[in-house]
């Protein structure tokens, strides 16, 4: 695997560097206008993080404004492979992530050795790949997708080519399910929509009865068929404001019911808790790798110019190709 982060020098400040009267929000202010930095947030950092970018979206949003930014830097807040996307699409920006740590299980469950040897053993299919994956595995794919745009981009795929969906078996079965292709999956999933089990969510229908389910396509089958509503962290986002339901169930990473308090305030948003035991320890579904950012993680990375992304030109150029068809292939971008 070829490493894409440039971690701090020795030199570099640290945490411990911090005193405790600074005020983090303040100097993340000045930075961000002393550097020319934008601030983009997934759905699933901690609300301090979501309050403090400039954007804040899902992986097809924030892709395009990583694509269509001025500002000289990028700081991802988010995971490893969103941060390669931001650099790949914006090779001439500096892209930093507040934790170089924060990688993905769906990335770190396809290896590109394992899946070129998986596309050589399948010559004639079209390999979709989910964006959740290395820069390296997208350089070996045809087309890249997400949750919100992969129904729209497999259905304009020609009708005579068999299909390869890696890494998310789940996202890829409720894909194949909804246009009807037949399609062969790598057997990746993630950490965080494993875990919601029927039982947990049975009990909270049965709290909340006139409640609506969302969900997002990460989630197994067996949740999915709960849901009202399926789609991406935006898609859930927009449709929890539209429903006349007053109380809505949320199965994915609970950070998102931050922006569904803010858009929908009289509403009641009911996360499915996690497996005990696993994701943090604790009965919350919080993605573990999303949640290594912190605000004093931002501030240092903005000081120290890193975790810094940085790839080789080949692989840049390679990986470009299936993303900027993804963008070419998209449907119209929404306003926010
Ligand atoms: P979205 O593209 O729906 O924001 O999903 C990203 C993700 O990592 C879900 O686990
Ligand atoms: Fe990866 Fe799952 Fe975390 Fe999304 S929620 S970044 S798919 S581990």
């Amino acid at each position: 695997m070829i490493d894409t982060i440039v971690l701090p020098p020795i030199e570099a400040l640290t945490a411990k560097d911090i005193v405790a009267s600074l005020d983090l929000v303040a100097e993340i202010d000045r930075l961000r206008r002393e550097k020319n930095a934008v601030i983009l947030a997934h759905y699933y950092q901690n609300s301090t993080l979501q309050d403090l970018a400039d954007y804040v979206g899902d992986s097809l949003d924030l892709s395009r404004k990583a694509a269509s930014t001025t500002a000289e830097v990028i700081v991802f807040c988010g995971v490893r492979f969103m941060a390669e996307v931001a650099k790949i699409l914006s090779p001439q920006r500096t892209v930093l992530l507040p934790d170089a740590a924060a990688g993905c299980t769906l990335e770190e469950s396809c290896r590109p050795e394992e899946f070129r040897s998986f596309r050589e053993s399948h010559p004639e299919h079209i390999a979709v790949t989910y964006i959740n994956c290395s820069a390296e595995v997208k350089a070996l794919s045809d087309v890249i997708v997400t949750s919100s745009n992969a129904e729209w981009i497999v259905r304009q795929l020609p009708q005579d080519r068999p299909v390869l969906f890696a890494p998310d078996q789940h996202l890829g079965r409720y894909i194949s399910g909804k246009t009807g292709r037949a399609m062969t999956f790598w057997p990746g999933s993630c950490v965080v929509h494993t875990q919601f089990s029927v039982s947990a969510l049975e009990h909270l229908k049965a709290q909340h009865p006139q409640a609506v389910v969302v969900a997002h396509p990460e989630c197994p089958e067996h949740i999915l068929a709960y849901a009202d509503h399926i789609g991406s962290t935006r898609s859930l986002l927009d449709f929890s404001v539209k429903t006349t339901a007053a109380e809505i169930i949320v199965a994915t990473e609970p950070n998102l019911i931050h922006q569904m308090v803010k858009a929908a305030p009289g509403k009641k948003f009911i996360p499915v808790p996690g497996a005990s035991g696993t994701c943090n320890g604790g009965l919350s579904a919080l993605c573990p790798y999303m949640a290594l950012n912190t605000v004093e993680k931002l501030y240092l990375c903005l000081i120290n110019g890193a975790p810094r992304v940085e790839m080789p030109g080949w692989l840049m150029q390679e990986a470009r190709k299936p993303l900027e068809l993804m963008l070419e292939l998209s449907p119209p971008a929404k306003k926010q």
